[in-house]
C-alpha cells in the first residue's frame, strides 16, 4: 500500500510509478484525512509493502503526512517492509529521522529510506528551475525511480542515496520548526481579480480543502503550504505575498489538475 501526499504532482508521479511496479494500491493522504476520522484503518495483505511518498517542506515531511501517520492503524501489520520516498528540489536534511520517530510512535519501523531530486516548486523563496534544469531533473528522476523500485522490490533496508544537504541537523532541527511555527498560515495568499476567471481549479486541488470559490477564491485558516493553488491556477492569478507574481510556475508535465483533484 502506497500512501502519498503531493502539491504539484512530483510525489504523485513517483508514487504512481512505484505503486504500478510493486503492484500496490495507492492511497491519498489528503483524501484520507478529509474523512475527519480519528483513526484511519487499512487492512494489509501478507508481505504487503507499505510506502510513504511526499515532498520535502522546509527539510521535513509535510505536517499532513505526520498527522496521517498519527492516525494510521494497519490491520495485519507483522513487521511488513516500510519505506519512505521524499521528493525535493535540492536536499532533504534529516527528514528521515522525523519520519522514523513518527512511525516508531505508531509501532512501525522505517526500513527503507529514499530521496529523489525533482523540479522545485517552492517559489516563496527562490524560483522554479530553468526549463533546461527541469528537464535534466525529470530525466534523472526516472533513473532514480527505477533504482528505488528495484530496491523496494528486494525490500532493501537502510538509507539509499539520501541527499541531506549541508548541516542537515540544522536544516531539520532549527529551520523546520521555524517554518512550522511561522509559515503555515493562509494570510498571505490573495487573488488578482482581473486575472481570475473563477474556474475553481484552486479549490479542487487544495490538499487542505481550505479554499472556497464563490466567484473568486477565499481561503480558510488551515494550510499545508503545498502551493497547489498557486501553481495550478491557469491564469497565474494566485499570489503569496509580494514575491510570487514575477516567479515561474511548475506542475509535473505528465499530470493534469484532474489527477490532483481532491474533491
Ligand atoms: C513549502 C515548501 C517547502 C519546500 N522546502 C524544500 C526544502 O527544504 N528542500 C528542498 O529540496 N525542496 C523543498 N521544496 C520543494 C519541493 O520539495 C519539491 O519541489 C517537491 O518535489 C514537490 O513535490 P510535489 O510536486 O509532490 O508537491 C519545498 C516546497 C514547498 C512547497
Amino acid at each position: 500500500m502506497i500512501f502519498y501526499f503531493s502539491g504539484t504532482g512530483n510525489s504523485l508521479y513517483a508514487a504512481q510509478t512505484i505503486a504500478r511496479k510493486q503492484n500496490e494500491p495507492l492511497v491519498s493522504i489528503s483524501a484520507a484525512l478529509a474523512s475527519g476520522q480519528d483513526q484511519l484503518e487499512y487492512n494489509l495483505m501478507e508481505q504487503e509493502r507499505i510506502g510513504f511518498v511526499f515532498p520535502i517542506h522546509a527539510w521535513g515531511p509535510p505536517q499532513m503526512v505526520l498527522d496521517f501517520i498519527g492516525k494510521l492503524k494497519l490491520n495485519g501489520y507483522k513487521k511488513n517492509y516500510v519505506f519512505a520516498v521524499a521528493t525535493c528540489g535540492g536536499n532533504i536534511g534529516n527528514t528521515m529521522k522525523l519520519m522514523d520517530a513518527c512511525l516508531k510512535k505508531n509501532g512501525l519501523t522505517l526500513d527503507g529510506q529514499f530521496s529523489i531530486i525533482m523540479p522545485n516548486n517552492y517559489i516563496i523563496m527562490g524560483d522554479v528551475d530553468t526549463k533546461t534544469r527541469e528537464q535534466e531533473k525529470l530525466i534523472e528522476a526516472e533513473n532514480v525511480l527505477k533504482t528505488i523500485n528495484q530496491q523496494v522490490a528486494e525490500r532493501m533496508h537502510g538509507e539509499f542515496g539520501l541527499v541531506k544537504g549541508f548541516l542537515p541537523w540544522m536544516l531539520t532541527g532549527v529551520i523546520n520548526p521555524m517554518f512550522r511555527k511561522n509559515a503555515m498560515s493562509t494570510s498571505k495568499f490573495f487573488v488578482q481579480d482581473d486575472r481570475c476567471s473563477g474556474c475553481g481549479i484552486c479549490e479542487k486541488v487544495c490538499n487542505c480543502r481550505t479554499i472556497q470559490v464563490n466567484g473568486k477564491p477565499e481561503w480558510g485558516k488551515a494550510c499545508s503550504q503545498c502551493l497547489a493553488c498557486v501553481h495550478y491556477c491557469p491564469s497565474k492569478a494566485i499570489q503569496y505575498g509580494k514575491g510570487t507574481e514575477k516567479k515561474g510556475r511548475y506542475t509535473h508535465p505528465q499530470l493534469t489538475f484532474k489527477d490532483m483533484m481532491q474533491s
